[in-house]
């Protein structure tokens, strides 16, 4: 008889333990450790395990012909464009967000647009019955596409029956977490077996060359749910992101075997369903607060777009010890380190303000080269000096103080132009790169204090110590007038 091992799985990191304790040591959650049946994971009999014989394979050379077609595109260019170009046979792609954030309807639309240009395409949910698949499919419009639908939990069921036939093209499966097999006795949703589960289907999706979309859980803090040893076993993470009072949905790659990790694909949530942003820029400055102080827009770089985004800073005299430092869509980190280049080199005392700081639209950046931006925005906001609302900031900021050059400068300022912006502050060093062809009136910075001083020359209210030293000239001009394509508020 072979002995059960009860064990003890922590369902955040899948550690196991063999008594029950209240923390993880290995990730350091509390409460998350649950009794599983561990045994399932190698339920082979020892006696049979021992009279297996290796089977004998063909070991290949690197340059054999592979299959064709080795990508199919999902007819959503957005889509298509984080997965790097369309979905690779045989790759398995793991896509996570919280909860009603639209994963089914995105892929319920994909998987129609698939079905249309003539794939065989499988959706198999193991939340929603066949009825409510049916009626989001009918909400969206897309209910003649030919689809196959199934309400299915068991991994061993799913792949019987998608052996069957042709193979299909993409399968997917809503969600990872309600998947069970047979092989483990764990209860569905556990680590034991979510990873059990993920195992069978990549490795039908690695057989049979069919492009398999697990849909897992995110946790309150932004985990993909349970094991984050699915993250390892797929070819490809995504993340569908949003914030739930607004209207944006954005994909974004975490990590990617066949295609690049800093392309986003930007959403926009309608009533009939997702609706693909082309020109995201136009989305996140729609709503602009032209002409007051604190906000400055940077001309970002998303993969090979360009996406401008309009910083929000808010500086104000703080009533606490420590003052407040809160930051949304951007890293903490590198706000405390523009504050304190700023403190240092600039002249700029921050330590009696409480500082806010927001990217607008729910976006988040990665790039240094937001820097200069964040930078104007705060000296912009503590300086009570409106930026010039025709004018995009980008380039990074060194610890000394100095800008540095960033990548891709004319595809920033072509992006700016072609919004109707008329001028960017850019590094010095840049310039060259500019091309000169954008049109925009170049506003070079060598130096933060030079920014500083500009920003501070302009302010409404005379301003304290808090400008720099160097008030020489202005390399942003006086001109305050929005882009045509913007309606001026109060300036
Ligand atoms: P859903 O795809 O079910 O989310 P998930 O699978 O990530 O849990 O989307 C649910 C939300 O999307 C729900 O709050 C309603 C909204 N929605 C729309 O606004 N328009 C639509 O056309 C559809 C189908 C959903
Ligand atoms: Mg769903």
């Amino acid at each position: 008889m072979a002995k059960s091992s009860l064990s003890f799985v922590c369902q955040n990191c899948g550690a196991a333990y063999n008594r029950w304790q209240g923390k993880c040591e290995s990730c350091g959650e509390w409460n998350t450790l649950a009794e599983e049946d561990t045994t399932g994971a190698t339920t082979i009999p020892v006696s049979a395990r021992s009279k297996r014989k290796g089977r004998l394979f063909n070991l290949e050379s690197l340059t054999g012909k592979s299959a064709d077609a080795p990508r199919i595109p999902s007819g959503m260019a957005e889509l298509d464009r984080v997965t790097g170009g369309g979905f690779v046979r045989g790759s398995v792609l793991l896509i996570g967000g919280d909860p009603g954030i639209g994963k089914s309807t995105l892929l319920t639309q994909a998987t129609s647009l698939m079905a249309r240009a003539g794939h065989r395409v499988v959706y198999i949910s193991g939340e929603e019955a066949v009825a409510q698949v049916r009626l989001r499919a009918e909400r969206l419009g897309l209910s003649d596409a030919s689809v196959q639908l199934a309400s299915e939990t068991s991994v061993e069921d799913i792949v019987a029956t998608l052996s069957e036939g042709a193979v299909p093209r993409l399968i997917v499966i809503d969600s990872i977490q309600t998947m069970w097999t047979d092989t483990v006795e764990s209860a569905p949703g556990t680590v034991t077996q979510v990873r059990a589960s993920a195992q069978a289907l990549i490795r039908f999706a690695k057989k049979s060359g069919a492009t398999i979309i697990l849909v897992g859980h995110v946790t309150k803090d932004g985990q993909i749910a349970g094991p984050r040893v699915v993250e390892h076993m797929v070819d490809a993470v995504m993340s569908f992101e949003g914030e739930g009072s607004q209207q944006f949905r954005i994909l974004r790659a975490v990590k990617n075997r066949f295609g690049p990790t800093d392309e986003i694909g930007v959403f926009e949530m309608t009533g009939l369903g997702l609706r693909e942003v082309s020109n995201p820029s136009e989305l996140f400055l729609s709503d602009r607060d032209l002409g007051s102080p604190g906000t400055a827009v940077f001309a970002g770089m998303e993969g090979t777009r360009p996406v401008l985004v309009e910083l929000q800073a808010l500086v104000a005299p703080t009533t606490l010890g420590t003052p407040r430092r809160a930051v949304v869509g951007w890293d903490s980190n590198r706000l405390s380190m523009v504050l304190a280049v700023l403190e240092a080199h600039c002249g700029v005392k921050l330590s009696g303000y409480d500082v806010y700081f927001n990217v607008a639209g729910g976006l988040r950046i990665n790039e240094p080269a937001a820097d200069l931006a964040a930078a104007a925005a705060l000296v912009s906001s503590l300086c009570n000096a409106p930026l010039p609302t025709d004018a995009v900031y980008f380039g990074e900021i060194s610890l000394s103080g100095a800008v540095r050059p960033v990548a891709q400068t004319s595809a920033r300022l072509k992006e700016a132009a072609k919004l109707g912006f008329a001028r960017a502050v850019l590094p010095e060093s840049a310039r060259g790169d500019a091309g000169g062809d954008a049109g925009l009136t170049l506003g070079s910075v060598g130096g933060l204090t030079t920014l500083v001083a500009d920003i501070a020359a302009r302010g409404v209210k005379p301003t304290r110590e808090n400008a720099g030293r160097d008030n020489s000239k202005s390399t942003a001009g006086d001109k305050n007038t929005a882009p045509a394509r913007f309606k001026r508020g109060e300036g």
